[in-house]
């Protein structure tokens, strides 16, 4: 199977390519006719890899992708998941180059070059690897069971129509296991397999204040800037040791044991690094935890986005009537995303002065994950990324959130294996997305191998 991929490389990269040059995101519908065309092509490139069947499926918003290639309806079926959406390419000035005309580029985690694209990484160039990964398995006669694909258009906006599609399809979506490439490994040297993913509520607040704009010499200092009093709201959120205020925010919380922290502390890991590789002088978190628990088993709270009154070139003297925000709020077992946000509502109104009006808005939420690790199927994803990469994987719990897989796990019962590729430094959701050929072609080497353990062993 190796010779078959080295043979066909450039091949398979051009064909990445043209996936990549469709502006595929979701959140904007200015782009609705090329997620639309990036439906069909991956449809098409289903196909052509050799699956019998694929197709278009209608939903409430964007299609999914289906397709499957069934040996013998009585052998184990692995149902892979991954999305053809990707996030805005904003702020597309700090790109380098064209967030949609992909280029390699070398760069020093990347010695042998990096795919520079929106969705390079996260998650065109990751799901993309399954499709070759069907192509390589078919072309050798090596796969050793029934495949089922499901690709969905809206993971970046919160895949409410994935959940719609899975809640009426369980018979055409019934599997043994789930195999995901959405997430990453520690490094190209020390891979790992996620076991975790946080959970999320994400709510946009907006808080008013006088009824229009006022100039701010006149009535200033008179009157609730309601600017001043968000930053204020958002302030009180968090103490003095970072820790979250709102009542009950922790009331659901696992707290690891001692062996899993030390367990945990055994990744490698350097701080020292880290901050160097984000321009930091010092590093902020939580009291009383590492950087590496800050970031997966903690819970966390974070304004995404905040905006108000004038924002253009030079000064206006004015008060804004109304100032908002968004924010996101990680989460992790076994907090529950509509609990979570309903005390983040009630408590953001009782901290509100009398003197503004404030509103609250849930947008989306998940729930967290966590998957064991000894099964079958995480034994065989150990296994093959133990055959390529010559070293055994370690299992890791991530900081990022994939909210369908809690659903998968509720709706049909089924596990999902964290099997991603993508390292932390390859920027996604960020200016310069890319992703490592060495992690591209790696991982169409190892899902075979993942196929031939699960059956195997
Ligand atoms: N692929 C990411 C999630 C991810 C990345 C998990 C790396 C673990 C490691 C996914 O596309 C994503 O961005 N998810 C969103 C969820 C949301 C939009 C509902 C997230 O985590 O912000
Ligand atoms: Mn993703
Ligand atoms: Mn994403």
């Amino acid at each position: 199977m190796k010779s078959y991929i080295e043979e066909n490389k450039e091949r398979f990269l051009e064909e990445l390519f043209e996936l990549l040059r469709l502006p595929s995101v979701s959140a904007d519908p200015a782009f609705k006719g090329d997620v639309l065309r990036t439906a069909e092509l991956v449809k098409k490139s289903l196909l052509d890899a050799g699956a019998d069947m694929a197709e278009i499926c209608e939903t409430p918003g964007y299609p999914i992708v289906y397709g499957e290639k069934m040996l013998d309806p009585s052998l184990p079926t692995v149902l892979v998941y991954g999305h053809y959406d990707v996030q805005p390419a904003d702020p597309i000035e700090l790109w380098t180059t064209d967030p949609f005309e992909p280029v390699v580029r070398k760069t020093d985690i990347h010695p042998d070059g990096a795919i520079f694209a929106r969705g390079s990484c996260d998650d065109k160039g990751q799901m993309f690897m399954h499709v070759k990964a069907l192509e390589v398995m078919i072309q050798n006669n090596a796969l050793p069971c029934n495949v089922k694909f499901m690709i969905e258009g809206e993971e970046e906006v919160g895949s409410e129509s994935l959940g719609w599609f899975v809640e009426r399809n369980h018979e055409k979506l019934d599997c043994d296991v789930i195999l995901i490439s959405d997430t990453g490994i520690i490094n190209n040297q020390n891979p790992s397999i996620t076991v975790g993913l946080r959970g999320l509520s994400y709510v946009e607040v907006e808080v008013t204040g006088p009824n229009r704009d006022l100039h701010s010499g006149l009535y200033g200092g008179a009157v609730a800037n309601p600017i001043n009093i968000l930053n204020k709201m958002i302030a009180s959120l968090q103490d003095e040791n970072n820790h979250i205020t709102i009542p009950g925010f922790y009331d659901k919380v696992i707290e690891l044991s001692d062996s899993e922290r030390a367990d945990m502390a055994r990744a490698p890991f350097n701080l020292e690094e880290y901050k160097a590789s984000l321009d930091l002088s010092d590093i902020h978190g939580e009291e009383g935890y590492t950087t590496m628990e800050r970031n997966s088993i903690r819970p966390t709270l974070d304004v995404n986005g905040i905006w108000g009154g004038y924002t253009g070139e030079g000064a206006k003297t004015v008060i804004a009537s109304k100032a908002f925000a968004k924010i996101s709020m990680r989460l992790v077992p076994d907090q529950d995303p509509e609990e979570i946000t309903n005390l983040f509502m009630e408590h953001f109104k009782s901290i509100a002065p009398a003197s503004v009006k404030v509103k609250v808005t849930p947008r989306h939420g998940g729930h967290p994950y966590v998957a064991p690790t000894d099964t079958k199927a995480y034994q065989a994803a150990s296994k093959a990324m133990e055959e390529s990469f010559g070293k055994v994987p370690v299992p890791i719990r991530s900081g990022g959130s994939i909210p369908i897989v809690s659903l998968f796990e509720k709706e049909l019962g089924v596990k999902s294996i964290l099997m991603g590729f993508g390292l932390d430094s390859d920027a996604i959701h960020s200016p310069n997305e890319h992703y490592g050929l060495f992690n591209f072609y790696k991982g169409i080497e190892t899902i075979p191998l993942f196929y031939k353990h699960y059956m195997n062993d």
